[in-house]
Parts: C-alpha cells; structure tokens; sequence
C-alpha cells in the first residue's frame, strides 16, 4: 500500500464484515449484534495486522459509545424515570450491590483474586447494557409498554450508578491495593480531598449544562434549523453532543459517555429533540457497530479452553444470578410475575460499561488483565443468547396465563401496583404528548392539508417553514390587523373565520386555510384593511422579515401570494368605485 491506511482498511473490513455477520445472523434469527462481535472476534484473530489499529479503533468504539449514549439521553425522559423511580432506583441499586457481593465472594474465595479485583469484576457484571437492551426491545416493539419502561428506567439508573462507580474508581484504586497512573491524580491527595473534587466538578457540570443548556442549545438549533440546510442541522447536532461530550471530559473530568448522555438529555427537552434524533441515528447506527466490532477484536477465544470454569462462573452470575436477584427484587416490591421477568431478561447481558469498568481496573493494578478477557467472554456469550432468555420469558408468561390459578396468584393479585404505575407512565406521556404539542405547531403533512400554498414543497423545506411560524390565537371580536397599520407580519389561519373590512364594509371572509397581511409586507405600505376575528381562530404568524426571506426562496409560492395580493388590490378598488358611485353593498 503506498501509505498508512490500516484505519481504513480497520474500517472497511470491519463494516463489511459486521454487514455479512450481522445479516447472516438476522436470517438465523439472532440479533444482529452477535454477528457484529464475530466479525470483531473473527478480525482480531485471523487478520492480525489490524491488531496495530486496536489503539484507534478503540477509539472509534468510544465515539460510538459517545453517540449512544447521546441517543439514551435524547430518549431519555425525566416524567418516565420520575414514574418509574420507586421500582427503578431502589431495584437497580439492590442488584448491583447483590451483583457485586456474588460476584466479588465468587472472585476471592473461587480464584483467589483480591477484593479490589473481585470487586471490580462484580461491579462489571452487575450492569447491564442500555444499548443491547433498546436494540432487544425494539425488536420486540417493547420500548414502550409498561414492562419495557421499567426496564429501560431501571438500565438507566444502572447507567448513572456506573457513571458515579467510573468516577470514583481512581479514588479509590489506591485504598483498594492498586495504584493510579502518574497522569491520574485521584488518590495521592487524600480520599476525602479527591471525592469533594470529584463530586464538585460533576455537580458544576450538571449544574451548568442543565442550567444553560436548555436555553441555549435550542436557540441554536432554531437558528440552524431556519438556514434550511440539513447538512448543518447534523453537523450542530454531532456538534453539540461530541464537543459536550469532550469538553466535559477535559474540563470537568466526567467519563465521555456521562457528558454525550447529559448533552442528549438537555436536548430531548427542545422541540428538535425528534430532528435531532433522526439526524444522528445514521451515524449512531454506523458507530455502534465499530463499537461492537472492537468488543470482538479485543476477545481472546482461547480464554474459553484455558479457564473454562472461570467463564462458566461468569456467565452463570450474568444469566442466572443477576437474574434471580433481580426477579426476587421486583417479586418483593408486589409487581407481577410478567414485569419481574421481563426486568430480568433485561438484565440477563453486559455491556458498554463493563468493558470500560474492567479496562480501567486493569489500569489501576486492581484486576488482573485475564479480568477483561472474563468480562468479554460473559458479554459474548450473554449478548448471543439474550433473545433465547427474552424467548423463555414469553414462554413462562404464555404459561402462567394459561393456568388459573398461577395467573391469580403471579398477575392478577399483584395487579394493582403495576396498574398505578401504568397509569402514571401514561400521565407521562400526555404530559410529554402536551408539551410537544405546545412546541408543534404542525406537522409538515398537515401543513399541505391545511394550506393547499405550501403543496409545491419538499417535506424538508415545509420542516423549515414550520419553524418559522409563531402559533397565535384571537376571539370573536378580535381585531387581528387594522387598516392603515404598519405591517409586522403574515398571517396563515389554521381554523376559525375572519372577516375583512374596507372604510368599516366587510368585503371579504376568508377561513381555514387561508392568508392574510400579506399585502403590506409585498408593497412596503401601510395596511389596506381591517381583519377581524369572527369566531375562535387559530393562525400562525410568519414576521416580516421571516416572510421577505420565504418568498425570496420559494418562487413558486411567491409568485401565488403576488397574484392573489393583486386580486384582492382589484377587488377592494371596484369596491371602493362602487362606493364611491353609491353602488356598494349596505354598511355591516
Ligand atoms: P394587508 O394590507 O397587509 O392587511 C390587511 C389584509 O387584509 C391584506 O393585507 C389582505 O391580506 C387582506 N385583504 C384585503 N383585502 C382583501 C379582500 N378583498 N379579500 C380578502 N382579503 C383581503
């Protein structure tokens, strides 16, 4: 090759290779996933040339995880984890320390392993991962039923538990027998020292992002938006979640998933939270395989015929331990038998964070380096056959309900906490539906249904215009435009009639799905008429300098609201003719 592209090749072989793995795996009916870890496994194993890019791709692996974790932030709603919190956060906190404690007792007294490594290695299995369980319920159609909302509300909690574990970690890697790189100055400067420096750099964060960010991000993507260029609306996105995401790290010192996460969520609050998602899901998609991809190169098979016993205890904690944990755990709190399942099923797998969890306790001296191998071997095997648990949960729950007396005793007689919290999901959704309608004036279909002007658009341009338009009311009486005002804008009404008057005569009705004011803002002179409220009306008002901009970019609607500009002109004239002959019509 005349230069260095291992990169590429890294990134060629590796995509085509997840396609042909991934797609064959869908055929066989398991998730894709498993075919993208295999391409991984498959790569690191017989192409060992690319093992010299292992450094880069990891890195590519971690704007994946970046741009993930953004996506469970933009998907991330605060009403939901507020109506899921009693099971979610008491649950997931449970599990971990029950997870942890199996898993470290396991370590120390099967293997011999430190506590610092046993405890590492129990809190890297304790958590499963968010993304393999949206991708798991999204096949499913899970991602909001009841049950699904738990689980993700309760994945989420873990997630923010790891975040703490991963920013603690450094602190306490010294106490726990191991040692903090030079570069990493956690623990020389006292444990407590290093914990208040740690929690108030993350507060400050929190406090900041939260505090500006919802004022601020939208109002830049408003103005992105508006250029009417996507190209620059994805570039703002990838912008504000990756430049979030790194300037946290360097700045605050928070893990690059925390920082992406929170960028997400600070953006899920904005009317463009949809647009942002659609913008970045390609390349979320895109990087999520690299990061799978990296998983699997990073794999040592041979950990499978040397420690066999080892990977056996590991996936047995990840399947079956975590899993009775977390049954007994929703079991205790009264939920039905189909809920603590499916919450089990969930968490039947590990993830993103339990690699960066062991690779850190491998840097810090607290784990030794077969750890991350365990940790990868569990991930694999547990990722694989995570559909044939969610398959056994259907299973168990077809069983349940096809026999009486178990429904009555598993369902029906824990009905009742489960229905309050399905209401409360529910209240959270019209809470949610509400709030985006208030920001929704329109979609961009209804937009052509209602104003047959706007037909001649591409959906992209109509997503523009639609933020363009301030959504306005007016009753009866109201008088929306005076005759002989300056004009300050268009108005589009959506429903409602209005009536026009000239010299205080009516000429003119106009009702849903039509315009008006736009004569003023065509002439530049005052306004020619009086526009008044007959009924309740609901119109959207485009400014004046919002309106100049449109018609000088769509010449099609343009060249329509010019001619019945001019229609009207005529008609108010011979109007005014006849009145001035005696001819009109009688004063209204
Ligand atoms: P403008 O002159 O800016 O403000 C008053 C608006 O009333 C005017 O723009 C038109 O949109 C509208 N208008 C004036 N005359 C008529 C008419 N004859 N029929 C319908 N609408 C009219």
């Amino acid at each position: 090759m005349p230069h260095d592209v291992s990169l590429i090749a890294t990134i060629a072989i590796g995509f085509v290779l997840a396609f042909v793995l991934g797609f064959a795996a869908n055929k066989l009916r398991l998730p894709p996933l498993v075919g993208y870890l295999l391409a991984g496994v498959i790569m690191g194993q017989y192409l060992p040339n690319f093992m010299a890019t292992n450094a880069v791709t990891g890195q590519l692996a971690e704007i994946g995880v970046m741009l993930l974790m953004f996506g469970v932030g933009l998907h991330f709603s605060i009403p939901d984890l507020m109506a899921v919190r009693w099971v979610a956060i008491p649950g997931a906190v449970c599990q971990i320390l029950v997870a942890t404690a199996i898993g470290a007792a396991m370590a120390m007294y099967l293997w011999g392993w430190t506590l610092g490594a046993g405890i590492v290695l129990g809190l890297s299995l304790s958590v499963a991962s968010t993304v393999v369980l949206l991708k798991a319920l999204d096949e499913r159609n899970g991602v909001s039923t009841p049950n699904g909302r738990i689980a993700i509300g309760w994945l989420i909690v873990e997630d923010l538990a790891m975040v703490v574990v991963l920013v603690l970690l450094p602190a306490f890697a010294g106490m726990l027998g191991g040692h903090v790189p030079a570069s990493d100055h956690g623990a020389d400067v006292g444990l407590m020292a290093s914990l208040g420096n740690t929690a108030i750099k993350v507060a400050a964060f929190v406090l900041i992002l939260l505090f500006f960010g919802p004022k601020v991000m939208p109002w830049l993507l408003r103005q992105v938006a508006r250029t009417g260029s996507r190209e620059l609306f994805t570039l703002s996105v990838l912008a504000v979640s990756l430049g979030i995401a790194y300037g946290s790290a360097e700045l605050f010192g928070v893990s690059f998933a925390l920082g992406a996460f929170f960028a997400g969520v600070v953006l899920s609050e904005s009317d463009f939270s949809h647009k942002a998602a659609a913008n970045s899901l390609p390349l979320q998609d895109a990087f999520a395989v690299l990061f799978f991809v990296s998983v699997g190169m990073l794999f040592d098979p041979s950990i499978l015929t040397r420690q066999p016993g080892m990977v056996a205890c590991v996936v047995a904690l990840i399947l079956v331990g975590k899993s009775l944990a977390a049954l007994a755990i929703v079991g205790v709190m009264g939920y039905p038998l189909s809920t603590a399942l499916t919450v089990s099923a969930a968490l039947a797998q590990i993830g993103e964070f339990s690699f960066i969890l062991a690779g850190l306790g491998v840097t810090y001296g607290l784990m030794p380096a077969e750890g991350v191998n365990l940790v990868l071997a569990g991930a694999l095997i547990s990722i694989t056959v995570n559909p044939l648990v969610f398959a056994a949960v259907d299973g168990a729950n077809w069983v349940v309900g096809e026999r009486p007396r178990w429904k009555a005793l598993f369902e029906d007689s824990r009905a009742e906490r489960f229905d309050r919290l399905r209401s409360d999901l529910e209240l959270a959704r019209i809470t949610l539906e509400k709030k985006l309608h208030a920001h929704r004036t329109f979609s961009p279909e209804e937009l052509v249904g209602r104003f047959p002007l706007f037909a001649g658009l591409t959906p992209e341009q109509r997503e523009v215009l639609i933020l363009h338009f301030q959504p306005r009311t007016a009753q009866p009486g109201d008088r929306i435009i005076r005759s002989g005002d300056k004009a300050d804008a268009a108005f589009f009404l959506s429903s409602g009639e209005v009536e026009v008057a000239v010299r205080g005569r009516t000429v003119n009705k106009l009702g849903a799905g039509s315009f008006f004011g736009e004569m003023a803002l065509l002439s530049g002179e005052r306004r020619s008429a009086d526009v008044t409220a007959l009924d309740f009306c609901k119109f959207l008002a485009l400014s004046q300098r919002d309106f100049r901009r449109f018609v000088r970019k769509y010449p099609s609607v343009y060249e329509q609201v010019v001619a019945l500009a001019k229609e009207r002109g005529d008609m108010n004239r011979q109007f005014l003719d006849d009145l001035a002959h005696g001819t009109a019509p009688p004063l209204t």
